[in-house]
């Protein structure tokens, strides 16, 4: 069996933790020099892929310079584990009004260890900003949120991916994935996980039609090799814009159910079938003994994804 996968200290919309088994089987061998992710989020893929040299980006500046903090020993497993504490108690005794002092302290003047706080505490673990790019999620209304063994299970993530990223030659850029995608070379595997259209809009996730065909124009130029995720359908339509981009045969396209957790709304945490779309030629499967769920991942090429039906149309 093997071990479960490295779980970053903040949690996102959208978090790709039960993709990365079927990401690391598309990469037969670790035949690239550079892993670059123009959207990383939280960087589970990368903290549990590993790869030496890394270029990880994102639009959200409150996302990198967390990891650009862990990367300068300015964020420790000590640090934050001293903060939580303090923060915790603060927050068991006076409640919902100083997660918003500390989210306005954040809005003011923000800090990874607010950023960490907030990410911990408020609903849901969704990370949301409004036009103003402030933080703006309401509290979980937990007060004892940060329990003795609350603030150990973050300190130890904390601690883990320091150790990984502490060996590593890994950059953290805070850039609009056409900046970082124009950085890409041959010799690079990049893996794009951009929000899915009309789901999470926030300040720094506004994405449209024109950034979901911007972006498959630029990876259909890429010199290197990549896979994109996204999704396929759910229950309600099917995504029209992967079959209006990637039908030419180099492209390869693979399906997987997977249920989001994270979500602020019901329809959010439906099942959705996600899609990895690549431009790697004979994927060939990496592991000897393939789990049952990543056979069935690998078996279920997309032969024929529709459009929606005249009902799911109707409802959508
Ligand atoms: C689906 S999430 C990535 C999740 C990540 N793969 C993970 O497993 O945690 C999409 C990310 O894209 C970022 N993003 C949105 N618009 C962007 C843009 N124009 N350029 C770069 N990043 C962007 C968001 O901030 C968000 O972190």
């Amino acid at each position: 069996m093997s071990a479960p996968p490295l779980v970053p200290p903040i949690k996102c919309q959208g978090i790709k933790t039960k993709l990365v088994s079927e990401i690391r089987a598309l990469l037969a061998q670790k035949d690239y020099e550079r892993w670059v992710e123009p959207f990383c989020g939280s960087c589970v893929v990368p903290l549990n892929l590993q790869p030496q040299r890394a270029l990880l980006c994102d639009s959200n500046i409150h996302i990198i310079r967390l990891y650009r903090d862990v990367q300068a020993g300015r964020l420790t497993a000590p640090m934050a584990k001293a903060s939580l504490t303090v923060e915790g108690e603060k927050l068991r005794t006076r409640g919902e009004d100083y997660f918003y002092e500390v989210r306005e302290r954040f809005n003011t003047s923000p800090s990874s260890l607010d950023f960490l706080f907030l990410n911990r505490s408020c609903f849901n673990g969704v990370m949301r900003f409004n036009r103003s790019g402030k933080f703006n999620v309401p509290f979980c209304r937990k007060p004892d949120r940060f329990a003795v063994q609350y603030v150990s299970k973050i300190t130890n993530q904390l601690r883990r991916i320091g150790e990984v990223i502490a060996n590593k030659d890994w950059t953290f850029e805070a850039a609009d994935f056409r900046v970082t995608l124009a950085k890409a070379v041959p010799g690079d595997y990049v893996y794009a996980d951009p929000p899915y259209t009309g789901r999470h809009v926030d300040y720094f996730s506004s994405w449209s039609e024109q950034d979901e065909n911007d972006l498959a124009d630029l990876l259909k130029q890429l010199a290197c090799k990549f896979v994109l995720s996204t999704w396929h359908s759910n229950e309600f339509r099917t995504n029209l814009l992967l079959e209006r981009n990637w039908t030419e045969p180099r492209f390869q396209l693979f399906t997987r159910q997977h249920f989001y957790h994270v979500g602020s709304t019901e329809d959010l945490r439906h099942p959705t079938t996600e899609a990895l779309v690549t431009n790697l030629s004979g994927v060939r499967y990496a592991t000897a003994q393939p789990a049952l769920e990543q056979m069935a991942f690998f078996e279920k090429p997309v032969a024929a994804y529709g459009r929606p039906t005249p009902k799911t149309r109707h409802k959508s």
